[in-house]
């Protein structure tokens, strides 16, 4: 089974998890990334079923509205019951690095409303200890330098994500070397950084649920 057919395995199982939830009221949160678009493209197979979608990027509103999904502004919505997203890590306690796509600020907001996450993944991105994949950073420029010498005090090794602007308008630090013991107290601390607009450690909202496909299918992790 290749990465990609695993993609479509997993979707198509987050997909199956919440079909007999839909109904004509409901907004579902959408995340970013090549799973996510997966996850895009079996949704759209249900679209008369429910009522729209909240995205977590403008790639993904794009895909979105593309596959007849109609796109709310998350101040329109009261509830959102499920967020499905991918990550790039994931440990055994389902906190995740994510951002890797450059979108994990809507992505930690959309995930913060949501009332369940589903997290969808190969089994590639499983691990022990969270920090091989290089952390991303959002960070306001005018920070980008300050943020970067904070970052390396920490221990880790921050690389400019040169030439990507975010969908908010900011820069991307992308931390490596890091070995992430205790990602809450991470977390908590470099949401304490200024000009640190989100850091892509979901530690203080894990997912609830993780979906991991391997070769042999998909698995169900909580
Ligand atoms: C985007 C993300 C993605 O969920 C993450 O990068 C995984 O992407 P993919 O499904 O393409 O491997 O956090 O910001």
């Amino acid at each position: 089974m290749t990465q990609d057919e695993m993609k479509r395995a997993v979707a198509q199982a987050a997909v199956e998890m919440i079909a007999k939830r839909l109904d004509k009221e409901m907004i579902v949160g959408v995340g970013t990334g090549s799973t996510a678009n997966c996850f895009i493209d079996e949704l759209a197979k249900y679209s008369d079923r429910f009522r729209g979608a909240v995205a977590s990027s403008e790639a993904t509103a794009v895909r979105l509205r593309q596959q007849g999904i109609e796109v709310f502004d998350l101040n329109q919505v009261d509830r959102i019951e499920v967020y499905v997203d991918g990550a790039d890590e994931f440990d055994p306690r389902l906190n995740l690095i994510k951002g890797g796509g450059g979108a994990l600020t809507r992505e930690k907001i959309v995930a913060a409303v949501a009332e369940q996450f589903i997290c969808i993944v190969d089994q590639t991105k499983q691990v022990e200890i969270l920090g091989n994949f290089p952390l991303p950073i959002e960070v306001i420029p005018m920070a980008r330098s300050y943020i970067a010498r904070e970052l390396a005090k920490l221990g880790g090794q921050p690389v400019y994500r040169s030439g990507f602007v975010t969908d908010n308008g900011n820069v991307i630090l992308d931390v490596q070397d890091l070995e992430i013991l205790d990602p809450k107290t991470f977390e908590k601390h470099l949401n304490g950084l200024v000009g640190i607009v989100t850091n892509g450690l979901f530690a203080l909202r894990p997912a609830d649920v993780v979906l991991m496909a391997t070769p042999e299918g998909v698995q169900t992790l909580r």
